[in-house]
């Protein structure tokens, strides 16, 4: 046998022998030319099988193989400009590992329902495969830009006592007799970690019980938090839209192929470069009032008001400063104003809506005493918290990056539930 390589690496091997061990994507059939879609799980390459030029097994394999079956491949590696990877190969020698049953996915036209039921096969299609290498690479420009500017890695829990992001989505379980609760952030406790190293950040997978069935939200979703001591603002804005683009930057460098199978116009995902536009709460409102919209000061925004606002940036923007009253009890109060928070979104072009939320986090132990008090939440359960405010308490600030809203949006999927393996969504927890 050739030597084993994988289609991502075929170009440094043209006119050579090679061995491809993957899967069959897909075969048409011409009598004595069969050709076959192969793949490896790196990409695809088109094997052309030719009866004349082939052990008669094995044409008689190559001619047989259905969609799906586990194959051995070998043959020379030859440049071909129709070809989608720019190669093709011309097989001497073709290997059945395990013949496949009849594969239930079909390149006909499947409903989402019965394709989300067979998540665990639909992942080798050519759109899951490239959305899927966005995401990790969208992970990995993330931490490479955290490790290298300064961020130090500390990981929060996942089993927590207190919510952080209000009661309503906490998913509830059982510690020994105690009342838990899945992380829905770990935000707090970054805060307690950029205390003792300055700059940090948690990365891993937090839960919201929450009851909506849209196209940007999901049960179990990953999020990366940086927290950064003597940091406002204004500066917590500046970090974000340096580390946003920087993200866009990399998966435009890192996943051309993969942005073509996607169809995605990276026209629009070249502009995403910093600084971003940066508006106030009160201008988005009025933005929304003199596009018609009915919308009443002091409400969160939705996605239609998300959407609009955005429609007018061909960047993301930072809408800041939202009433006190429709985020979390841990934001300061804008010393301007005190019926504002210092909060901040960042909301994606093109209709992506929110990808961001943060902001400066209040370090008065007496303003949290009184917000602790006002959401109802149990004082107990964050005195830990509040002693990071008794003990050396400074202005800091810090946000989240939700990984599955961005891969939909560096994607241009309509949909979030495509951008996680396998997604948990209101009703669906099977595969
Ligand atoms: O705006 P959120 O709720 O902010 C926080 O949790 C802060 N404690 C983060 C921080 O400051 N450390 O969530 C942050 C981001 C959102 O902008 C969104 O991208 C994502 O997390 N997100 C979701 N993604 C998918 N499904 C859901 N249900 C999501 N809820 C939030
Ligand atoms: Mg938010």
């Amino acid at each position: 046998m050739a030597e084993h390589v994988m289609i991502g690496n075929v170009a440094n091997y043209a006119g050579q022998v090679v061995t491809i061990k993957g899967w069959l994507y897909n075969r048409t059939d011409k009598g004595r030319l069969q050709f076959l879609q192969l793949r490896d799980g790196t990409g695809m390459i088109q094997g052309v099988a030719f009866k004349k030029e082939m052990a008669e097994a094995d044409f008689a394999a190559a001619r047989s193989v259905t969609q799906e079956s586990a194959v051995i491949a070998t043959g020379t590696v030859r440049a071909d400009d129709r070809a989608p990877s720019g190669f093709e190969m011309s097989l001497s020698q073709f290997e059945i590992v395990q013949l496949a049953l009849e594969y239930p996915i079909s390149p006909k036209e499947h409903g989402i329902d019965f394709l989300m039921d067979h998540r665990h096969l639909w992942l080798r299609s050519s759109r899951q495969w490239a959305i899927l290498r966005v995401r990790a690479t969208v992970i990995r420009a993330i931490r490479d830009w955290l490790d290298s500017n300064g961020f130090l890695l500390v990981d929060s829990p996942i089993l927590t006592p207190a919510a952080c992001e209000g009661t309503t989505t906490l998913f509830e379980t059982e510690y020994f007799g105690e009342k838990a609760y899945l992380s829905q952030s770990g935000q707090l406790y970054n805060e307690a970690t950029a205390m003792a190293f300055g700059r940090t950040y948690c990365f891993g997978p937090t839960f919201r019980a929450e009851k909506s069935k849209t196209r940007r939200h999901l049960i179990e979703f990953w999020m990366v938090e940086p927290e950064m001591a003597y940091v406002d603002l204004d500066g917590c804005m500046d970090v974000e839209e340096a580390f946003v683009s920087y993200i866009v930057q990399r998966c435009l460098n890192d996943c051309a192929e993969e942005l073509k199978v996607l169809e995605r116009d990276t026209t629009k995902l070249e502009q995403i470069v910093a600084p971003f536009p940066r508006i106030s709460y009160d201008d988005a409102v009025k933005m929304l009032n003199e596009a018609g919209q009915a919308f009443e000061w002091g409400e969160d925004f939705g996605a239609p008001h998300e959407t609009l606002i955005a429609e007018s940036f061909d960047k993301p923007v930072f809408v800041h400063r939202y009433p006190a009253k429709c985020k979390a009890f841990y934001m300061e109060a804008d010393p301007e104003d005190p019926r504002l928070s210092l909060s901040v979104d960042l909301l994606a072009p093109e209709g992506y809506g929110e990808i961001i939320g943060g902001g400066q986090r209040s370090a008065s132990l007496e303003l949290l005493e009184q917000r602790i008090a006002e959401h109802g939440l149990p004082k107990e359960a964050f005195e830990w918290y509040l002693d990071l405010r008794r003990y050396g308490s400074v202005y800091h600030s810090g946000f989240g990056l939700g990984v599955e809203r961005t891969v939909t949006w560096i994607t241009g999927e309509h949909h979030i539930r495509q951008t996680i393996p396998f997604p948990r969504t209101l009703g669906r927890m099977y595969p």
